[in-house]
């Protein structure tokens, strides 16, 4: 568990509490008497780790965000995982990396199994994503993020049987009214119903992929709009759980380590995520049914991390419906993040300003 409850030493009996203070400070004093008091300064379970994380995808944001329209999608990837890995060692936590840039020999930095943070506190879940739209940022294209993803050791997922999940993401409102199992015009329709409005005022975020032809002919015939992405699924199922966004649902097939990164992220909005594990191959096939996978099963936001401890964040690298992309004006460097936190159910918009002069480091090509 991130954080736990700090146990005071066996105290000395204390002084009689006077009849006028009120309950609060009563019950306080009482917990305190008997060394169950919740350590409510210093201890983690208090502290929003994703306050501290935001400066890692802020760091992997200006340092990715030198590259966007540069049309190299490695180097953009390789400085953002540099930025990130960086900043990270300075953040109070112990982590280890479970959804990564892939295994050690592939990725030199932030692999999977890699620790990061200084190594205090509980055992924790770290996913990254240092450019979510690695192509995007590349070709200059809107929605690119840098992400990450922390929980209690343990919980998240582990997607290394099948790298495709099939999604359907709402927001609040519509929660507890949709079902992957359900016709899709059925599901939009119970949508714009929970949300008091048409279903041509729906919009359902989709990946433009050739494999989601027939979902995109089926939204449309319920006369729903779609909002068609190339990349960034992260992104888009955000979206899909704010207001003001344009984006009411995001539906259909994309990366599984992305569907863990999303519901860390929906479970602070009250949205959710429903995924089901869609293998390309009989190998993937396999490789699930090994696993102890059922490949026919639903799962829940809970099911893909099951802690309620979930810290995220999340900083624009391209113009998107969720974020504005970093900007470097002169000696100013400006970003926009997105930070969650789902046990006090937190979202904050985060706006920074960064000297340049001090990102040097990072922010240079
Ligand atoms: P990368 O930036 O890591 O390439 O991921 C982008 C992305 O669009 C994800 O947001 C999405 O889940 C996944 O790729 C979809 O995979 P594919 O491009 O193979 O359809």
């Amino acid at each position: 568990m991130l954080g736990g409850t700090w146990t005071a030493p066996a105290a000395e009996p204390g002084p009689e509490v006077p009849q006028n203070v009120n309950s609060k400070v009563r019950n306080n004093v009482a917990e305190e008497s008997t060394g169950t008091i919740q350590a409510r300064t210093n201890n983690v379970a208090d502290r929003n780790l994703a306050m501290e994380l935001v400066r890692t995808t802020e760091a992997a944001a200006i340092a990715g965000g030198q590259w966007v329209g540069a049309g190299d999608k490695l180097a953009a990837d390789g400085a953002a995982v540099d930025a990130m890995r960086s900043l990270l060692s300075t953040v109070h936590f112990n982590g280890t990396v479970v959804i990564g840039e892939g295994e050690k020999d592939e990725a030199p930095m932030l692999f999977n199994g890699e620790q990061v943070g200084d190594g205090s506190g509980p055992a924790s879940d770290v996913a990254v994503d240092p450019i979510d739209g690695t192509r995007l940022t590349a070709l200059g294209m809107n929605n690119a993020l840098a992400v990450i993803a922390v929980a209690d050791g343990g919980s998240m997922f582990d997607p290394s049987a099948v790298f495709y999940m099939d999604k359907l993401v709402v927001g609040p409102e519509a929660a507890d009214f949709v079902d992957l199992r359900l016709p899709v015009k059925q599901n939009l329709h119970l949508v714009a119903r929970a949300k008091g409005i048409n279903i041509n005022q729906l919009t359902v975020c989709v990946l433009d992929r050739p494999r989601h032809q027939q979902l995109v002919d089926e939204i449309r015939a319920t006369g729903a709009r779609t909002r068609m992405i190339l990349d960034g699924d992260v992104a888009g199922a955000i979206a899909a759980c704010r207001e003001g966004t344009g984006v009411d649902v995001m539906m259909g097939i994309g990366g599984t380590p992305e569907g863990i990164v999303t519901a860390c992220a929906v479970k602070a909005t009250g949205g959710i995520i429903q995924g089901r594990l869609a293998p390309t191959d009989d190998d993937e096939k396999q490789k699930a049914i090994d696993a102890g996978l059922d490949l026919d099963a639903v799962m829940s936001t809970d099911d893909l991390v099951t802690s309620d401890n979930c810290f995220f964040s999340a900083t624009g690298i391209t113009d998107g419906d969720l974020l504005r992309g970093v900007r470097y004006r002169g000696p100013k460097i400006t970003t926009q993040s997105i930070v969650m936190r789902s046990r006090s159910g937190t979202v904050r918009m985060v706006e920074a300003e960064h000297l340049a002069s001090k990102w040097e480091k990072y922010a240079r090509r």
